[in-house]
């Protein structure tokens, strides 16, 4: 799966393998901005997971989803300014969970 910028700035989740697009893929973690204002943490309690962003929610600026990656499965959850930037979800080992800050791009924790 990756995550791609159009011509337009509209983002996309390409779920399968495309060409020509690679010069598209929106990097994670690749921002000169506070990780810890970006990449999700995540905390696990027994099968739950727990994914936030510690990340202002303004009109102008804030987290506009949350995905989370098993790899066969993705759970998206998207944002409006004011909203909590939080979801919960079952716990798989290898797991990933980005987050998509309009002005920042995307950022990803990988659960070990
Ligand atoms: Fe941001």
């Amino acid at each position: 799966m990756k995550v791609v910028k159009c011509n337009n700035n509209n983002v996309m989740l390409l779920l399968k393998e495309v060409e020509n697009v690679d010069d598209k893929v929106i990097k994670s973690n690749s921002v000169d901005a506070a990780f810890e204002k970006h990449v999700p943490v995540v905390e696990k309690k027994d099968t739950k997971v727990t994914v936030v962003v510690n990340h202002v929610m303004e009109e102008d600026h804030y987290i506009e989803w949350i995905m989370v990656d098993y790899g066969d499965m993705q759970i998206i959850k998207h944002f409006k300014p004011g909203d909590e930037p939080k979801m919960e979800v079952d716990y798989r080992e290898g797991m990933k969970a980005y987050s998509y800050c309009n002005k920042h791009g995307l950022w990803v924790n990988e659960l070990k």
